[in-house]
């Protein structure tokens, strides 16, 4: 039989079941430490290329032991960055997707229509109508890919071209995430011509400096590009006013990105921050962070594909055009592409739109539950302006250090992070505001609960005191 697992596969998968039974059941509830990995799986995991075969079932126990003393962003107390969740019938989807393996970089019947649908039923979870798009490995990836299809529509055959003595410039918020730099990096664009725009005290771009920026690239001939709004910023969740950014664009390319936030949206506490949402070119959205799929997931909405596939079709002699087919590989970046969409599609048939959206208003609920915890207490310092979406920036302050001493308050958050994780109790990140320290909570997670909230909270006041008193 070769590479098939043979007449012991129904007992290696239902082995496999098993193990993951047991870690669903493990991660409903938080665990109070973080394991060290054993002194005989250290070792394990420094041997040498096996060259003999070995028991199926035994591997199977060394890969679930090595994960389960991993960092895992599925365990509700991980508050980290912007986690996913490995949605239990998402991770099914994976499995059944990658046991099938299909490839849809061109026309995969009936695998290409789940694609086709799962973005069809995200554009109207979000609001987006007609929307059209693909599902890539990333935010990352999702950006870039619209970025490509606006330098293509700014400076026409510039893909093939060059940019020539042309100079285009994109504009963003001072706070958008490094992979829109990344971006007008990779495409030639030269990150130096990436403006940042300034941001008012919700930490929104200003409209108004936008406009200005816009305004002078034009007079001194440079071609503005694409404004990218983001819908919630990673570092604090700020969702830029998109309504009034569009009305600024005119035909200027608008990209939403919505990699963390765009799912709130969806949500009746906090979809009226999106308004202007369907006025954009293109968005991003990571359903791998806040639609709580394994990773990685991330999908490109747009309204015109054809304006994807200007930027980057290509007419392969192995690649099927005879119908005028327009193949995924004519439109995004990728050749091999794995059915990604299927575990957002049996996320939306198995919870429902409504499923979804309760458990991102949960979510938002745990972020407003944080900070009115930390807002009324005289040991915590929260930001001014309320959360936006799911992330709560806070800083402990105990009684021995002066609330007037800053740069000790700074040394004590960034010592206090590092010690919280040593706890293990909770998981969380630190991060960098205005030039102080900060710890960063971030609720992404269908399992966190506001008992956990609760305990995040006095866990952080009760490590920094003894940090403190050490
Ligand atoms: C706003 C925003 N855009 C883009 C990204 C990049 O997404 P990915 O890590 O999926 O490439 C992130 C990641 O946190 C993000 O928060």
């Amino acid at each position: 039989m070769g590479l098939s697992l043979g007449p012991n596969r129904d007992r290696v998968l239902d082995h496999a079941a098993h193990i993951v039974s047991r870690t669903w059941a493990e991660f409903d509830v938080a665990r109070d430490t973080q394991p060290e990995t054993s002194k005989e799986l250290a070792l394990l995991l420094t041997e040498g290329l096996p060259q003999d075969p070995s028991d199926p079932i035994a591997a199977l126990d060394i890969a679930a032991e090595a994960l389960d003393s991993s960092l895992t962003q599925a365990r509700p107390r991980y508050l980290a960055y912007i986690g996913s969740s490995g949605l239990e019938i998402g991770a099914l989807g994976d499995l059944l997707a990658h046991s099938h393996d299909p490839n849809l970089a061109l026309d995969a019947g009936s695998a290409s229509d789940i694609e086709r649908q799962t973005i069809s039923w995200l554009g109207e979870f979000l609001g987006y109508h007609g929307a059209r798009g693909f599902f890539t490995s990333g935010g990352t990836v999702s950006n870039l890919t619209a970025l490509a299809a606006a330098r293509e529509k700014a400076l026409p055959r510039s893909r093939s071209s060059g940019l020539g003595s042309h100079t285009l410039a994109l504009y963003c918020s001072a706070e958008a995430h490094y992979s829109v730099t990344r971006a007008a990096e990779i495409l030639g664009i030269g990150g130096n011509n990436v403006r940042s725009i300034d941001i008012d005290s919700q930490r929104r771009l200003k409209p108004d400096a936008l406009a200005r920026a816009i305004e002078t690239d034009r007079a001194a001939g440079i071609i503005p590009m694409a404004v990218v709004a983001t819908a919630g910023t990673t570092l604090t969740g700020a969702v830029d006013p998109i309504s009034e950014i569009a009305d600024i664009c005119g035909d200027i390319w608008l990209h939403v990105d919505g990699a963390y936030g765009l799912p709130a949206a969806a949500t009746h506490s906090a979809g009226s921050l999106f308004v202007g949402l369907d006025r954009a070119d293109s968005m991003s959205i990571d359903a791998h962070k806040w639609l709580f799929v394994p990773k990685a997931c991330s999908a490109l909405l747009v309204k015109k594909p054809e304006l994807l596939a200007r930027a980057f079709s290509h007419n392969e002699a192995y690649i099927p055009h005879e119908h005028g087919d327009t193949n995924a590989v004519d439109v995004t970046l990728e050749y091999s592409r794995p059915l990604r969409a299927l575990k957002l599609w049996l996320a939306f048939k198995v919870h429902g739109a409504q499923g979804m959206r309760d458990a991102v208003e949960d979510n938002l609920a745990h972020a407003q539950l944080l900070y009115t915890l930390a807002h009324a207490a005289p040991d915590f310092g929260v930001l001014e302006s309320i959360p936006q979406l799911s992330t709560v920036p806070l800083r402990h302050v105990p009684q021995n250090i002066s609330t007037a001493d800053n740069s000790r308050i700074n040394a004590h958050n960034a010592a206090l992070q590092l010690a919280l994780v040593a706890d293990g109790r909770i998981y969380i990140s630190p991060a960098q505001i205005d030039g102080n320290t900060w710890l960063r909570p971030c609720f992404t997670n269908f399992r966190t609960t506001n008992a956990d909230v609760q305990v995040a909270f006095d866990v952080i006041r009760e490590v920094s005191n003894a940090l403190a008193s050490a």
